[in-house]
Formats: C-alpha cells, sequence, structure tokens
C-alpha cells in the first residue's frame, strides 16, 4: 500500500512512521487511520522491526478527529457506520512496542491516539487536550478512559470540562508522558530510547507489554498469575539463556532475532 498522509523511516530495528496531513493539523481522517492501521500491522508482522515509533510533525501530533470529514455525519455514519471503531484501534493489537512522541499539540482524537501507545516521549512544545465539548461532543476515542486512569479524575475532569491544554512539564509530572526532551532534540532522544528497546529481546518486550496491559483488564491476583505464566514459559526461550549466559560470562547479551 502506497501512503499519502503517512511518511516512514527505517533506523536499525526501529521504525517511524509519521502523520503527515500538514494542511489539516495532522487531523485524522478515515484515510489517514486506514494507512495507519496498514502500516502498524505490516511492521508488527516484520521481522526487521523491533519497535515502532509514532509521531506527528513538529508543529503538531494530530489536531485530533477530522472536524471538517465528520461535521455533516449522521448517527448511521456514526453507530451503524462504526466511526472509530472501524480503523482507529488497530495500535491497541500491535503486539510489538509502540513509542509515541509528542511534538506540538496532541489534541482531541490526537491525545487519544497518543494515548494508545505503549509509552510516550514529549518536546518541551507539546499541549495535550480534549476540547471535543467545544465541538459539541464527548471524546470518542478513549479520552474520558484513558485519561483519567493516565492522569487522575480531577486533572482529567478538568482537562475534559473547561478544555485546557496541558503541557509538557505538566503531562509529565502527571504521568501521560514518561519522558520530555527540547524540541530540536525530541526526535534523537526518542530513537536513542526506541534503539535500547530493540536491542533487547523482542519476545519478551512484548510479553511484557501485554502482560502491563493486562494489569488495566483483571484483577492483582490474575494478573501476577498472568505474569508468571510467562515467567516461566521463559526459562524455555533462547532470550533467557542468552541474557542469563551473557550476564554470568560478563559479555554483551546478543538478543538478534530473539
Ligand atoms: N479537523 C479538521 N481540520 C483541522 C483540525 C481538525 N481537528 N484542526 C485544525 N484543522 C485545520 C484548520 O481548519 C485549518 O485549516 P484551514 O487552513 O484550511 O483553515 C488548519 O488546520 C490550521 O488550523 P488553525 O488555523 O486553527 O491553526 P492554529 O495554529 O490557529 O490552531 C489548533 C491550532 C489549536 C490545533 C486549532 O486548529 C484547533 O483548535 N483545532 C481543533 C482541535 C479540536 O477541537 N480537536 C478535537 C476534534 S473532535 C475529536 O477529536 C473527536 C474524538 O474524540 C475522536
Amino acid at each position: 500500500m502506497e501512503y499519502s498522509d503517512l511518511l516512514i523511516e527505517q533506523h536499525g530495528k526501529v521504525v517511524v512512521i509519521r502523520l503527515n496531513r500538514p494542511k489539516a493539523m495532522n487531523a485524522l481522517n478515515d484515510n489517514m487511520m486506514n494507512e495507519l492501521g496498514d502500516a502498524l500491522y505490516k511492521f508488527d508482522a516484520d521481522p526487521a522491526v523491533n519497535v515502532i515509533v509514532l509521531t506527528g510533525s513538529e508543529k503538531v501530533f494530530a489536531a485530533g478527529a477530522d472536524i471538517a470529514a465528520m461535521a455533516n455525519y449522521t448517527y448511521a455514519d456514526t453507530y451503524p457506520g462504526n466511526y472509530i471503531g472501524r480503523n482507529w484501534e488497530h495500535i491497541l493489537n500491535v503486539r510489538k512496542p509502540v513509542v509515541g512522541v509528542v511534538s506540538g499539540y496532541a489534541l482531541g482524537g490526537g491525545c487519544e491516539l497518543a494515548m494508545m501507545c505503549d509509552f510516550l516521549i514529549a518536546a518541551d512544545s507539546a499541549k495535550f487536550g480534549q476540547p471535543e465539548i467545544k465541538v459539541g461532543v464527548t471524546p470518542g476515542a478513549g479520552g474520558t478512559q484513558r485519561l483519567p486512569r493516565t492522569i487522575g479524575k480531577s486533572k482529567a475532569m478538568d482537562m475534559l470540562l473547561t478544555c485546557r491544554m496541558i503541557d509538557a512539564g505538566e503531562a509529565e509530572r502527571t504521568g501521560l508522558v514518561s519522558r520530555v526532551f527540547p524540541a530540536e532534540k525530541v526526535m534523537e532522544e526518542a530513537l536513542a530510547v526506541a534503539n535500547t528497546i530493540a536491542a533487547m529481546p523482542v519476545s519478551v518486550a512484548m510479553q511484557i507489554k501485554d502482560s502491563v496491559n493486562r494489569a488495566f483488564e483483571t484483577t492483582l491476583t490474575e494478573g501476577v498469575r498472568y505474569e508468571r505464566r510467562y515467567f516461566h514459559a521463559g526459562f524455555g526461550t533462547p532470550a533467557q539463556k542468552e541474557g542469563m549466559n551473557a550476564f554470568l560470562e560478563k559479555r554483551k547479551p546478543d538478543f538478534d532475532g530473539l
């Protein structure tokens, strides 16, 4: 598939998917979300890729769902047509790590898409917001669910009801993002983070991702049991042999292909 709304770059075992509709502030329309789903599934299945980085431009990650495209939607376009559900959530099925990198605005569906990444790195220019109420709708891609689970109810309610944007510093303090870098350095730093992950055994990274996501869907006891199955199973894998032998032999592990 040729992409018109995405740019793709590969850096070793890290692939960067860049949202690219500069004239519309990277507003997320059907075409872009179809392309994003296609790219995510393609790279998830590609043995040459260990980590996917999802980002936008320097100015904007994404300013939300495309208001021009949806302004005249009817109920039939949305509920029976499964708007959002039909193509926004493929990212949740990706098994390899997905690191989101946000510079500039991540608003509405842009903030929601960012929150579907495994973790977020932000430029100091980043601004996060859920301004859907201002265009007369509730969030539709998890804003009322993932935001309070991530930053707490009070901050989330404040953002959702007043449309207040939070900057990178507040996003880091509240746990929405894991690290903040100066805007001019953020991609370089994010690639270094992604390459660190890419050097780990991808199979174990996938299991950790699966276990962490399980923590949000189950009880603590069941979650720990789930994790322990992976831990025990790890003793049947080459990654465990290589990792532990390399430690004992005082050498760097080689997890390539593991
Ligand atoms: N949809 C469609 N077009 C958008 C857009 C969006 N979400 N956001 C920006 N654009 C377009 C503008 O219409 C404008 O197009 P024209 O040049 O053709 O007029 C262009 O991008 C540049 O935008 P601005 O002139 O507004 O740029 P700015 O720098 O003054 O402001 C902004 C930037 C603060 C991001 C502002 O554009 C903005 O507030 N955008 C809308 C944000 C929003 O409400 N997002 C929520 C959408 S609803 C949603 O996402 C539902 C959901 O939960 C899934």
